[in-house]
């Protein structure tokens, strides 16, 4: 078994943090790895040209990490609506010009209903067609609304939350989802709209896609001037070499870092729950699962006399353990039936992109243990490295126990919730084989099947 580690002693800065999670959202929002960080350093370049104060700087920074923490709260409804693998649409999308209405329908009906017949796909394009406006805000308010409240949650600041609210609105009154035009959007927020835009062209075609596309929808999409201070840095070779090699390290080395906040532990704790309901959010079958395998875990660990540090450590791992579900489409996660072998490769794929995303982070690196280890199995046939008893210590024993423990007692998309009794019988029977027989009989303590009374305890009253 491996020594505990805890968080290293000193400040994490909470830009790593959020550099490190910005990964996660880049999974769920369709966009290449590494876009969210890239999107933040060309923001700051285009602001260092145009001149800004420290303070929208911070707010700049922090915004363009956490832009897409909204992008999960709309992915059901876009798979509802397209019949489709959510996260391929909006990669997609990405690269359209979804204000053309041409262009629009053109991508739209290469996405719709992938498999279907033809008639079908016809059916299904002509039902959006006619909503396409209201289907488009929609998604988009859900998206920019839900993101900008993220970034309130978790102390970044109204600058920052209005910067994610209006980032995509567009210069000339077209975007979405409030039609906001010219100077009554947010200047910061035209900085946004811009980067974001420059990297998707830029990492799908390289540096000349990013600027031709920008200086087609200047005026349209953007804001004219800052068009004008981007162009300042178009032959910067070494920036844009920089920028795809690794925007990690670019991002690391910043001057204005040392203005920039350290997270304090009430921020870890208000990150680790903004990013647990951002993945509840992924799925209405999923929501409150984070939070719910939260309190399960620390009732268990505090049975068995585990605290301090230790268990803020373990409650954090509950509460990102999912957080690599973000890369799985929703039209797997919601689906009425068994994943094929295909999707159940995907699902498997989870646990492993969690730990990998919490690994990046600076003392993060036992958190991202316990998490990783959520879906390993006492017998080593569990997933994502198989590892068996000797590698599975008593916190990652716990947290598979409280995530097995929801997944039986919540209702699933193929399934109601199943009765406290049977989800016992069920746990017992993969007692020793997959869980630990004593973190089953910790949960029997904290939930008996029978209350003092007499009457019986059901899955409904553990979830209010
Ligand atoms: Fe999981
Ligand atoms: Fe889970």
């Amino acid at each position: 078994m491996k020594p505990t580690d805890y968080y290293s002693e000193g400040a994490l800065p909470l830009a790593d943090i959020l550099s490190s999670l910005s990964y996660a959202l880049d999974l769920t929002s369709g966009y290449s790895s590494g876009h969210a960080q890239r999107t933040c350093l060309i923001g700051l370049r285009i602001a260092s040209v145009i001149g800004l104060a420290q303070s929208q700087l911070s707010s700049l920074y922090h915004a363009l990490l956490m832009k897409d923490a909204g992008c999960s709260s709309n992915a059901a409804r876009m798979a509802e609506i397209f019949g489709a693998d959510d996260i391929a649409v909006k990669r997609s999308m990405r690269t359209t010009n979804w204000s053309n209405t041409m262009e629009a329908m053109r991508t739209a009906a290469g996405n719709v209903l992938p498999g279907g017949s033809p008639i079908a796909r016809l059916k299904k394009l002509l039902e959006m067609t006619s909503h396409r406006e209201e289907i488009s805000d929609g998604l988009t308010e859900t998206r920019c609304d839900r993101g900008a409240q993220i970034a309130l949650q978790i102390g970044l600041g109204e600058e920052a939350a209005l910067i994610v609210r209006h980032l995509d609105e567009h210069w000339d009154g077209h975007g979405s989802p409030y039609h906001l035009k010219a100077d009554a959007i947010p200047i910061l927020a035209r900085v946004a709209c811009l980067a974001q835009t420059m990297d998707v062209f830029f990492t799908a075609y390289g540096v000349d896609a990013a600027y031709d596309v920008i200086l087609r929808r200047r005026g349209t999409w953007f804001d004219p001037d800052l068009v004008r201070a981007a162009a300042r840095f178009q032959t910067d070779y070494k920036f844009w070499a920089s920028l795809a090699a690794n925007p990690t390290d670019m991002l690391s080395n910043l001057e204005m870092r040392a203005a920039l906040d350290d997270a304090s532990e009430e921020r870890i704790d208000a990150i680790c729950s903004a990013f647990a309901g951002i993945v509840d959010a992924k799925s209405p079958f999923t929501a409150e699962h984070s939070s719910r395998v939260r309190d399960y875990a620390v009732q268990i660990a505090s049975q068995m006399g585990i605290m301090g540090r230790r268990l803020t450590l373990l409650r954090r791992a509950a509460q990102l353990h999912d957080l690599g579900k973000l890369g799985v489409p929703n039209s797997i996660l919601d689906k009425p039936g068994k994943p094929t072998p295909h999707e159940w490769a995907v699902i498997r794929e989870h646990p492993g992109n969690s730990y990998r995303i919490l690994a990046g982070i600076r003392g993060f690196a036992r958190l991202a243990e316990i998490a990783g280890a959520h879906h390993e199995r006492l017998d080593g046939h569990g997933y994502h490295r198989g590892v068996g008893a000797e590698e599975l210590d008593l916190d990652m024993r716990i947290l598979a126990a409280a995530d097995v423990f929801d997944a039986l007692s919540a209702k699933r998309p193929y399934r109601d919730a199943l009765p406290l009794v049977t989800v016992y019988e069920i746990m017992d029977k993969d007692a020793g084989a997959a869980l630990d027989p004593e973190c089953i009989a910790a949960l029997k303590s904290v939930y008996p099947t029978e209350l003092t009374d007499g009457t019986r305890q059901e899955p409904q009253v553990l979830a209010a």
